[in-house]
């Protein structure tokens, strides 16, 4: 195989852009040089096309938004005809409305939901719910719950994000239900919530997720399931359908709209609601019909 045209644009996109990549996952540092396609073409089904004309069959699917795969027509076809109609409006589209109710009929836990933009604006939306529902601030978390300084902060790659927001943030072990109630314990009463990736490595039990739910509200502290790798994959709902455990709120994000970008917090009606009430989650770009429209057809078609 040859990657001469990969290369070269690493190469020109490296002098005004770092890694030259805009996702960390996605740049040249990741892949094995002169075997990966660094810059693809075009893709379809499960296959992805690089500059240079290689093939490769897609096992990242684009790190988790692919779950239907490439150029899916069903996603193709709603988007392609919601554009027609408009991108996205100075007030709501009626796509919105329907993609809301579709996800509080599937998500156990979802009373209401909220439309962000990534994985990252879905978890900090959790977290800041949750803060102002329990009046406290610290947050427990164990996993990667994207770039935002509450979470970020407590990883080893926290440069730039400031230590009083650091020391918020403690993180406890997967599947040990004693480290989490050590971790809670050490300040009885200001643990806000307990954040997880459910399912991590092989997975876990319905006993353990329940106990962390349970765990969380024995120290007053609200429980999110962070299903933004689990949700649309292991089940439509994620770990908590896969396993039958509710928390309190979620996030999802990546496969909920086979590549459009759109993620949403779900989660009870008397914290969700907060957003009523001061807890201020808004973007320009959280009206996006054509994210909604592929959501939709996503949904529909995981559910066929
Ligand atoms: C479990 C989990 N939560 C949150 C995020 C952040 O999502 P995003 O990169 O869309 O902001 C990721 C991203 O990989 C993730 O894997």
């Amino acid at each position: 195989m040859n990657f001469d045209k990969s290369n070269a644009l690493v190469a020109r996109e490296l002098k005004v852009a770092p890694l030259a990549a805009q996702t960390f996952s996605k740049s040249y540092r990741y892949f094995i040089p002169d075997h990966s396609p660094m810059f693809i073409d075009r893709a379809e089904g499960a296959r992805v096309y690089d500059v240079d004309g290689n093939e490769f069959l897609d096992f990242c699917c684009c790190l988790g938004p692919i779950t239907l795969g490439y150029n899916y027509p069903r996603v193709n076809e709603a988007v392609i005809e919601q554009l027609n109609k408009g991108m996205i409006f100075s007030t709501q589209a009626p796509v919105e409305c329907e993609l809301a109710e579709k996800l509080v009929e599937l998500i156990p836990c979802a009373e209401m939901v909220k439309f962000v933009k990534n994985g990252s604006d879905a978890t900090t939306s959790a977290i800041r719910l949750a803060r102002a529902y329990t009046g406290r601030e610290r947050v427990a978390m164990c996993g990667y719950h994207g770039i935002h300084d509450w979470s970020i902060g407590a990883s080893q790659n926290n440069r730039g994000v400031p230590k009083a927001v650091c020391e918020l943030t403690s993180t406890f072990k997967y599947n040990d239900i004693e480290d989490l109630d050590r971790v809670l314990s050490s300040h009885p009463g200001e643990f806000a919530a307990v954040i997880m990736e459910p399912i991590q490595g092989d997975g876990t039990t319905s006993e353990y997720l329940q106990a962390v739910v349970d765990t969380a509200h024995k120290h007053g502290a609200v429980a999110i399931f962070d299903e933004v790798v689990s949700g649309f994959h292991y089940a439509m709902a994620g770990a908590q359908e896969y396993y039958g455990v509710t928390p309190d709120m979620a996030s999802f994000g990546k496969g909920c709209a086979n590549g459009m970008p759109l993620s949403f917090v779900a989660g009870k009606r008397e914290i969700i609601r907060l957003i009523e009430e001061g807890v201020f989650i808004s973007n320009t770009f959280g009206g996006d019909a054509l994210s909604f429209a592929g959501a939709l057809a996503t949904v529909r078609e995981l559910e066929e």
